[in-house]
Order: C-alpha cells, then sequence, then structure tokens
C-alpha cells in the first residue's frame, strides 16, 4: 500500500506549488506581454521588387557612366535609376506594397560591388506614406545581398535595420527578374 499512498500525497503537496507556480508565471508573462509593446521593438516583412531592366517598360535604367565604356552592371561608375514595383508575392499581379525608388552605382574598381541608395516607398493600407531608407555596398552577383537600414519617415521614423535581397527568378530574354527583399527594423 505504501508504494501507492506516497505518491498520492506527493501530488497532492506539489499540487498546491504548482498552482502558485501557475499564478506566478501568468503574472510574469502579463508584464511581459505588456513589455514587447514598449519600444525597442522588431518588425519584419518579406517584399518582392519587380525588376524590369529592359525593354519599353524597364524600372532599371543607366543614366551615366565613364565616357567611352559600356554602360553596365560590370562596369566601375555606371550609375541606375530604379523605380521597381513592390508586391506582397512574387506574382506581379499580387497586391502593391510600395516601390522602390533611387539609385544604384557600381562602385568596385572590379565591377563585383554596387552602392544602393533608395527609398522603398510604401503605399500599401499599413504603412501608405512611410518610406524606408536602404543604403550601403555589396558584392552584387552573389547571391544574398545586404544593405543597412539606416532611416525611415511616418510610421518608420528613426527605425534602423537590415534587408536582404534574393533574386528569386529571373528571365533574362525579358531581363525580368523578381527579388526578395526581408526587411528587419528596429523602432526606438
Ligand atoms: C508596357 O506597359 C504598357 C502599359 O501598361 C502595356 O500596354 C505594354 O504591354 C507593356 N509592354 C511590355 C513589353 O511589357
Ligand atoms: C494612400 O494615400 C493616398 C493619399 O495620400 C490615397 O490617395 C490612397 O488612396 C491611399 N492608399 C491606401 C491603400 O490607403
Ligand atoms: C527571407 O525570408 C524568407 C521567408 O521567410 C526565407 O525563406 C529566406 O531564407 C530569407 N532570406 C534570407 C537571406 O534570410
Amino acid at each position: 500500500m505504501a508504494p501507492i499512498s506516497a505518491p498520492k500525497l506527493l501530488t497532492a503537496s506539489t499540487f498546491s506549488r504548482f498552482l502558485l507556480l501557475l499564478s506566478l508565471s501568468i503574472l510574469m508573462h502579463c508584464f511581459s506581454s505588456q513589455a514587447t509593446v514598449q519600444p525597442p521593438w522588431t518588425t519584419e516583412m518579406v517584399l518582392y521588387f519587380q525588376d524590369f531592366a529592359a525593354g519599353p517598360n524597364a524600372t532599371l535604367i543607366p543614366v551615366a557612366g565613364i565616357a567611352g565604356k559600356l554602360w553596365t552592371f560590370s562596369q566601375f561608375g555606371t550609375v541606375y535609376v530604379t523605380d521597381d514595383f513592390i508586391t506582397e508575392t512574387p506574382d506581379p499581379n499580387s497586391p502593391l506594397v510600395g516601390r522602390g525608388q533611387g539609385m544604384y552605382v557600381t562602385s568596385a574598381l572590379d565591377g563585383s560591388s554596387t552602392h544602393a541608395m533608395f527609398s522603398i516607398a510604401f503605399t500599401n493600407r499599413a504603412y501608405n506614406g512611410s518610406t524606408l531608407e536602404i543604403q550601403g555596398t555589396s558584392k552584387q552577383f552573389e547571391a544574398v545581398r545586404e544593405y543597412s537600414v539606416v532611416g525611415g519617415t511616418g510610421k518608420f521614423r528613426f527605425v534602423r535595420g537590415y534587408t536582404t535581397f534574393e533574386t528569386i527568378s529571373a528571365d533574362t530574354a525579358r531581363a525580368y527578374s523578381v527579388l526578395r527583399c526581408n526587411v528587419t527594423i528596429r523602432h526606438d
């Protein structure tokens, strides 16, 4: 009998301790979930840039470069202006989130790096009129390119963080590619 009743007693006494711990942890959870709405907090987004590098509806165009050289991605000094549209999914017909507007300059003498400076100008309901400012140099031909988020406007005042860009599909005949842009930002 003893081996059976002993665990029962133990269970009864640990149960009240369990209740105490439970109410403590509920209290602590309330405090910690309240704390998450206080800054700093982190926002993550996954956006898709629809990029047309040629044709009548090009959204990325070389506008300047070194005289006598071809104005290409891999030629140092080539300046591109861009106004890509940004969508919720890789599908170009998916809902618009905003536009990626600014410039890229091929900034390594050997052509391997590009310097990006552009805004993500949001037009979706959640962030309409707000912008994120993207800047930095990255190895343009690597699978993952990373740039800083140096600031923002509207709902993104005082933010900072980083973005990664990956080319997830490329149709070379149409000079059309879709870039996945992951944004991680911290709000003060
Ligand atoms: C360019 O855009 C116009 C207007 O949206 C459209 O009618 C045309 O088919 C597009 N051309 C190409 C090559 O995508
Ligand atoms: C965004 O704001 C503009 C005016 O500032 C307005 O015309 C447009 O309808 C708004 N878009 C959304 C999705 O709320
Ligand atoms: C970007 O986000 C997607 C979806 O969460 C993920 O699959 C991908 O690995 C991320 N890319 C990078 C470079 O972190």
